[in-house]
Order: structure tokens, then sequence, then C-alpha cells
């Protein structure tokens, strides 16, 4: 069994979450996604509209996603990729380059972003929204 394992927020589900989750999760038999807790957010200066515990429900809720695990620390990825027996670390190439020490223990794939969606676009959109 070929394990893939990605990293992210997925704050207000869109499009290219899912674009991403899909490609992911073609590379192998299972995908673990690492979930940025709320406090991990927090330490980077992040916040998530949506509260850990539900961003965790909606992603098990997705057909390609087998397993969510909480993302608490730069640090622990080596430790999952170890701990998972995990074949392929894919992430969007908004990461191009940020994981390649990472290949001494896996294989490391950045795929091309979806265009044209982001969490942030959606915040920023909705703040423009005419509320009449
Ligand atoms: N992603 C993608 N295409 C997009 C948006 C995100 O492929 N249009 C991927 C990212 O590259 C990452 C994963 O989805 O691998 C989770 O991204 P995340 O940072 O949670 O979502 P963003 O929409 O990029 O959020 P933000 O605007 O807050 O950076």
């Amino acid at each position: 069994m070929t394990t893939i394992i990605t990293y992210g927020t997925f704050d207000l589900l869109h499009k290219g979450h899912i674009r991403l989750l899909q490609r992911a999760a073609a590379y192998g038999d299972r995908l673990i996604v690492g979930l940025s807790t709320d406090e991990f957010n927090a330490s980077k200066g992040k916040r998530a509209y949506t509260k850990f515990a539900d961003r965790k429900m909606m992603l098990e809720a997705i057909r390609y996603v087998d397993i969510v695990i909480p993302e608490e620390s730069w640090e622990q990825k080596a430790s999952d990729i170890k701990k998972f027996n995990v074949d392929a670390l894919v992430m969007g190439n908004d990461w191009a380059g940020q994981f390649d020490d990472l290949r001494k223990y896996t294989k490391v794939i950045y795929l091309p972003r979806t265009d044209g969606v982001s969490t942030t676009q959606i915040k920023n959109d909705l703040e423009h929204v005419d509320q009449e």
C-alpha cells in the first residue's frame, strides 16, 4: 500500500483544495492530511474562520481523504513520514522548494495550484459583498 501525505489549513473549503486532494490521492492508495491546528496557525499569525474540529470533519467527508491528523509544528513532518511509512509528500507549488530537505525520507511532489481561488481571496471577496 502506498501512502501519500499533504498538509494545510483547508479553511473555507474551495475547488482548489478539492483538486489538490484529488490529485494527491491519485499518487497512492491512501491519503493522509496533516491539518493545521488553530494553535499552530496562531503561532504563524494566521486565523482560520472555521475551527479545527469542523475543518477536520469536513475533510473526513471528502472521498479522497483517508485520515486526518493534527499538524502542530513545522518539525513533525519528518516523524509523520516515518510513523506512517509515507511514500510521497504532496504540496501545492506555493510551497515549491520549501520541503526539499525531506527528500532524504520520501518523495516530495509540488503540484500546480488551481488558478483564481484561495481562502484569502474568498475572505476578501466576502468583505466587499454588497449588503443591500
Ligand atoms: N491549493 C491549491 N490551489 C489553490 C489553493 C490552494 O492547490 N487555488 C492547495 C495549496 O497549495 C495547499 C492546499 O491547497 O497545498 C491547502 O492550502 P491552504 O493554504 O489551506 O489554502 P489557500 O486557499 O491557499 O489559503 P490561503 O489563501 O489562506 O493561503
